[in-house]
């Protein structure tokens, strides 16, 4: 298997299908005008394919389809079909924001998608409409639903805590999740991409949700089960299913990180709060074969020294003053989180 500079494997591929989105989320994409990828720059679902098997050789166990959001890209159960069949996938799961997911659950479901994530911060349907900018609550409650009556288990539901905006649904959110049979994941707010206008007091602290929540419910840390994954389990003490804590400001995991990023346009990229990426695309369209291409993906992990979320907790905590805008960063958009 690849090990990086601090010897972390490449157990983890997050696969970006398109950079289009039906939402424009104020806490990933608030921009109106952005230069979108190109069609032709876009990898086929074949060269989508032949990539995530070099991945796969090279130590990539888990693999995650993202976008944007997924679901816009037409016949993604072709793709989910290819990535089931590629021997040494051990879990392939999805996350979206729901909006198109009662009507592709079944072929996604058929196709051999084993799990889902989905997007949702908010059960009022006016602050749905204010966060998302654009979507409708309705929707992504009918795609919880579907995927939930095609055997989709578990389905996480991913809320993005923002103070001032969603602070007051810790505990809604909670009860609906428990009540319906979901995970939910709370998600500490983060300077992702350069346009959410990020700030460290509209964070809500790991902390804090846990409070709001166990003052009503009381938790367990649930053992781990997955060393590097990034969210932190709580079990309901009273034994009706589990919760977790994304806190990547507050208690960063890039010790563990064991992911890789594929961009739509396939570009390889070592850290969510990356600059840039590598782009294996042209490597692929100018003829490389399959053992030139993983030398270079070994040789990008060897070297990837990425550690940016603790990083910023150090530059928090030592009091200096941490300004996200000065470290120039790839949009959440492209990379899917
Ligand atoms: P599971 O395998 O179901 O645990 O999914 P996941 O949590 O790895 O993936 P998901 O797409 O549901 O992401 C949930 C949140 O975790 C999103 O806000 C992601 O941006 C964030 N996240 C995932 N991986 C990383 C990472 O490597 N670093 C940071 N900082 N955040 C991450
Ligand atoms: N901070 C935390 N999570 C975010 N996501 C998008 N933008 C941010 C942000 N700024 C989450 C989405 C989705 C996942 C892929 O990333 O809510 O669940
Ligand atoms: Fe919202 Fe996800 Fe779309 Fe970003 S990619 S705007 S978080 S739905
Ligand atoms: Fe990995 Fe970068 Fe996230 Fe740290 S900040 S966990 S290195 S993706």
């Amino acid at each position: 298997m690849a090990k990086d500079a601090f010897g972390r494997g490449l157990k983890d591929l997050r696969i970006s299908v398109t950079d289009r989105c039906n939402f424009r989320c104020t806490y990933c994409m608030p921009l109106n005008k952005y230069k979108w990828v190109e069609r032709r720059e876009l990898l086929s679902y074949e060269e989508i394919l032949r990539l995530t098997g070099l991945f796969v050789r090279l130590g990539a166990e888990k693999i995650r389809i993202t976008g944007g959001e997924p679901l816009v890209r037409k016949q993604l159960e072709i793709l989910v079909k290819g990535i089931a069949a590629l021997p040494g996938v051990k879990d392939l799961s999805l996350t979206t924001n729901g909006a198109l997911l009662a009507e592709q659950a079944p072929p996604l479901r058929a196709a051999g998608l084993a799990r889902i994530n989905v997007s949702l911060d908010t059960l009022d349907p006016e602050k749905f409409k204010r966060i998302s900018q654009r979507g409708e609550l309705s929707d992504v409650l009918a795609g919880l639903r579907a995927a939930q009556r095609c055997g989709f288990h578990p389905i996480k539901i991913n809320a993005v805590i923002e103070r001032g905006v969603n602070d007051d649904e810790i505990l809604p959110l909670a009860e609906f999740s428990r009540d319906h049979g979901f995970t939910i994941r709370y998600i500490e707010y983060m300077d992702a991409g350069n346009s959410n206008h990020w700030q460290l007091d509209k964070v809500v602290s790991k902390k804090e949700i846990l409070q709001a929540v166990a003052a009503r419910y009381p938790l367990r840390e649930a053992k781990r089960t997955d060393a590097s994954a990034p969210a932190v389990d709580y079990r309901f003490a009273d034994g009706r299913g589990k919760l977790g804590v994304i806190a990547s400001v507050t208690e960063p995991f890039c010790r563990e990180c064991d992911r890789a990023r594929l961009t739509a346009d396939g570009q390889l990229v070592t850290c969510l709060f990356s600059p840039s990426g590598y782009d294996l695309k042209s490597l692929m369209r100018g003829g490389s074969t399959n053992d030139e291409l993983m030398e270079r993906i070994a040789v990008i992990w060897r070297k990837r020294t990425d550690r940016y979320s603790e990083e910023r907790r150090e530059a928090i905590s030592s009091g200096t003053g941490y300004e996200p805008q000065n470290r120039p960063k790839m949009e959440m958009i492209v990379l899917g989180g």
